[in-house]
């Protein structure tokens, strides 16, 4: 491990053996840390090092969700509304570099060979991605003045991407994980990232304390309406279109060049595989499945739909952020 993490490195190493296991989905298992359940390997390395050694800037501009709410998707948006101006379409880097590649995750950092001090060499304003929840940030972060764009969407579906997607990244010798056990987990909150509802509701309540430094944003009304809220993330990450921009319809223009039909088909999310780390790749084709609201009604039951509805209704009462 790098000298500079070596104080940190040690206590993970400690703590380790002391936190609450639960089941993994597609690790061994989860460790529970400060309230919120972790990959001991990826997740937990990463908010260890955020938490200890990340040098936030006041124009660091954060991309945070809980996992499989949209990320991919709004990682281009973001990218794509903020380089408006460099990068024609017909000659965008997504289309050759996909979507991981245009701006990076803070959560895939270790003590090893991808430390948190690659970050000191983006120039600013930076765009960074985090699963890392709310409660979780370090206060220096808050305390920047940093804005953040946090997706979150129907829990449902959320657990039927996640159980796709973790099994598909589990090691081919383990069995995979069935349906059932992964709604068990998921209603407990016992997840990468879990609890979902208080990853959610971490961010919200936030948001409603500082509605210009948190723009909360659900997949849901992001599918229907793309260009509605591209324009409202463009003016909170101030750059708002131009009424030249606005004739030529460039808003509709970069949501349809990231719309899931497009960037499903490019070559590269075809075939490309990003490297997070030395240890960590990914396919890019597995960040695109259906692209779809409610797909978890093909796969879940009536009595798991209505449970996990309830379990909602009952965590989010009274926050406003359902009806
Ligand atoms: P499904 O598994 O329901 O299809 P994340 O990017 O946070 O990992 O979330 C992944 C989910 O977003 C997957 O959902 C994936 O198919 C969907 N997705 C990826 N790119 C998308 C896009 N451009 N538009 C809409 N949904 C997209």
């Amino acid at each position: 491990e790098k000298e500079e993490y070596k104080e940190t490195y040690q206590k993970y190493n400690e703590m380790l053996q002391t936190l609450p296991k639960g089941r993994g989905w597609m690790s061994q298992h989860v460790l529970q840390y400060q309230g919120f359940w972790f990959n001991p390997d990826i997740g937990l390395k990463g908010a260890m090092l955020v938490q200890n050694h990340f040098k936030p800037r006041p124009t660091d501009i954060f991309l945070a969700a809980f996992i499989k709410c949209g990320t991919t998707w709004l990682r281009t948006l973001m990218f794509a509304t903020m380089n408006r101006s460099l990068h024609d379409i017909s000659s965008h880097p997504l289309l050759n570099t996909g979507p991981h590649g245009c701006f990076p995750c803070l959560d895939t950092h270790n003590f090893s060979d991808c430390p948190i001090s690659d970050l000191e060499a983006i120039p600013s304003p930076r765009l960074l991605a985090t699963h890392i929840p709310y409660p979780l940030l370090p206060e220096s972060v808050i305390a920047s003045g940093c804005k953040f764009v946090y997706i979150w969407r129907d829990p449902k579906d959320v657990l039927v991407s996640m159980w796709y997607f973790l099994n598909k990244l589990k090691p081919k010798e383990q069995p995979p994980l069935s349906l059932d056990e992964a709604f068990d987990l998921f209603c407990k909150g016992i997840s990468d990232y879990g609890p979902f509802w208080d990853h959610v509701l971490g961010y919200w309540k936030a948001s409603q304390e500082s509605p210009d430094k948190i723009l909360f944003l659900r997949y849901e009304d992001l599918k229907r309406e793309p260009s509605v809220y591209l324009k409202r993330l463009a003016v909170f990450l101030g750059q708002p279109f131009t009424i030249e921009e606005e004739k030529e319809e460039v808003a509709q223009k970069i949501a349809k060049f990231c719309s899931f039909e497009n960037l499903s088909n490019l070559e590269v999310n075809k075939c490309g595989v990003q490297q997070f780390n030395t240890e960590v790749a990914v396919e890019n084709s597995n960040f695109f499945r259906k692209g779809q609201i409610g797909d978890s009604k093909n796969h879940l039951t009536n009595n798991m739909i209505e449970h996990i509805d309830h379990i909602t209704k009952q965590k989010f009462n009274g926050s406003g952020l359902i009806s």
